[in-house]
C-alpha cells in the first residue's frame, strides 16, 4: 500500500491521540486527518503537541454523518482508514446503550459505506477482546474463539466487527480487524479503572472495587497497542483478525493495592461496591498470530509502563483536573458555543 492520506477517527480519545502522536513522528510525509465528534471523552488538549504539524488536520464531526464523511473522502482521497471512534465505557453502555449503537454500529457502517463508494486500500477496524465474552480460570482468547459479547458496549463492538467482515466478503472492501486487551497509559479518561484509581488516590478519595475484586484483565501499555495497529495497517493480511494482548494478567484488587502502595496511600481507601451487571470475569489474549506472522510483540514491561503512567498523571494534574472539575466543559462551550 502506498499511503499518502490516512483517515483516523476518534483521534482525540485515549488510544487515538497516542496513535496520532506516534504515527506523525515516524511518517513525516503522510497526511493524517482526524475526524472526532469531541464527545465527553474527546479532548484536543491531548493533541496540543501535534496541532502545528502541517500533515495533521482536525475535523470535528460525527462518523455517522454520511454527508460530512462523504465530503472528507471526496476531498482527501484517503488510502486507508483506522476507525477508533467509539463509545468505549462499559458502565456507560449499561446506563444508556443507545449512543453505543448509534456510534459503534451505525457510525462504523457509515464509514464502511463511504470507503466502499470512494475506494480505499485498507480499512482497519479497532476492536476489543470484550467481543469474545468471558473466560474461566484458564485458557486464552484466540482469533478463532467464537464471539460472545455480554455488555451493550461489547455487543456494539462485535456488531461493528461483523459489519467490517461482511463489507469485505460481500463488497470486496479490504477490511482488517484488531482486537486488543485493556490499555493503560497517558491521556486515558479518568473514568477507566487505572486512571480513576490514580486520580482518586491522589486526592485521598475512595477507590471503588466492583464485586469481589477478583476479575482479571490483561493489561497492555497503550504505545505497544499503537505499534501493533501500525504493524497491522501496513503488513496485516486483508480479511484477517489480529489479537493483541499484553500477556499481563492482573486481578483488579491487586492492581488497586499496587497503585495505592506506589502512591504511599493506605488500603483503607479501597471500597468494595456493588458489582457491574454482567461483569466479565477474566480476559486473556493469545497474541501468537501477530507475533509470529507480523513480528510484533509488546516492548514495555508492566513495571516500566506503570511507572511512566503514574509519573504522567502526577505531572499532568492540569489535564485531568480540568476534566474532573468540569473546567474543560466550560472551555469547550466557549470554543464551540454548545454543550458537549
Ligand atoms: P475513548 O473513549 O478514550 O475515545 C473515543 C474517541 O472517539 C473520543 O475522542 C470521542 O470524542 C470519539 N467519538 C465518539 N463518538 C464519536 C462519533 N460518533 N464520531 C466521531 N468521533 C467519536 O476510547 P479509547 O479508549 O481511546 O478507545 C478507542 C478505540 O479502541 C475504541 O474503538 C475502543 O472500543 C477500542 N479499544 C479500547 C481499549 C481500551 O482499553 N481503552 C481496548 C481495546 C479496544
Ligand atoms: O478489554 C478491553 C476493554 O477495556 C475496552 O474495549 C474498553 O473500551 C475499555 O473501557 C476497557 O473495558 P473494561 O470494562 O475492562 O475497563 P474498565 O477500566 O472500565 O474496568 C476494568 C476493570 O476494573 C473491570 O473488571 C471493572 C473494574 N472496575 C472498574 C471501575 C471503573 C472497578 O472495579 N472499579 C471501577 O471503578
Amino acid at each position: 500500500m502506498i499511503l499518502k492520506s490516512l483517515l483516523v477517527t476518534g483521534g482525540a480519545g485515549f488510544i487515538g491521540s497516542n496513535f496520532i502522536r506516534l504515527f506523525l513522528d515516524s511518517h513525516k510525509e503522510i497526511d493524517l486527518i482526524n475526524l472526532d465528534k469531541l464527545t465527553y471523552a474527546g479532548n484536543l488538549e491531548s493533541l496540543r503537541d501535534v496541532e502545528s504539524n502541517l500533515h495533521y488536520h482536525f475535523y470535528r464531526g460525527d462518523i455517522s454523518d454520511a454527508s460530512l464523511v462523504g465530503r472528507l473522502f471526496h476531498e482527501w482521497h484517503f488510502d486507508a482508514v483506522v476507525n477508533f471512534a467509539a463509545e468505549s465505557h462499559v458502565d456507560r453502555s449499561i446506563l444508556g446503550p443507545q449512543v453505543f449503537v448509534d456510534t459503534n454500529v451505525r457510525g462504523t457502517m457509515t464509514l464502511l459505506e463511504a470507503a466502499r463508494e470512494f475506494g480505499v486500500d485498507r480499512f482497519l477496524q479497532i476492536s476489543t477482546d470484550e467481543v469474545y465474552g468471558s473466560l474461566g480460570p484458564s485458557g486464552k482468547f484466540k482469533e478463532t474463539t467464537p464471539i460472545s459479547p455480554n455488555s451493550p458496549y461489547s455487543a456494539s463492538k462485535a456488531s461493528a466487527d461483523l459489519l467490517a467482515k461482511a463489507w469485505d466478503k460481500t463488497f470486496g472492501l479490504p477490511t482488517l480487524i484488531t482486537r486488543c486487551s485493556n490499555n493503560y497509559g497517558p491521556y486515558q479518561f479518568p473514568e477507566k479503572f487505572i486512571p480513576l484509581m490514580i486520580v482518586n488516590a491522589m486526592q485521598d478519595k475512595v477507590v471503588p472495587i466492583y464485586g469481589d475484586g477478583m476479575n482479571v484483565r490483561d493489561w497492555i501499555f497503550v504505545e505497544d497497542h499503537c505499534r501493533a495497529i501500525e504493524t497491522v495497517l501496513f503488513n496485516g493480511k486483508v480479511g484477517e483478525v489480529y489479537n493483541i494482548g499484553g500477556s499481563n494478567e492482573v486481578h483488579n484488587i491487586d492492581m488497586a493495592k499496587m497503585i495505592l502502595a506506589r502512591l504511599g496511600k493506605p488500603e483503607s481507601l479501597l471500597k468494595y461496591v456493588t458489582d457491574r451487571p454482567g461483569h466479565d470475569r477474566r480476559y486473556a489474549m493469545d497474541s501468537s498470530k501477530i507475533e509470529v506472522e507480523l513480528g510484533w510483540k509488546p516492548c514495555r514491561s508492566f513495571e516500566e509502563g506503570m511507572a511512566e503512567t503514574m509519573k504522567w498523571y502526577l505531572q499532568n494534574e492540569k489535564w485531568w483536573g480540568r476534566i474532573i472539575s468540569g473546567e474543560y466543559q466550560n472551555y469547550y462551550r466557549q470554543q464551540y458555543g454548545k454543550e458537549r
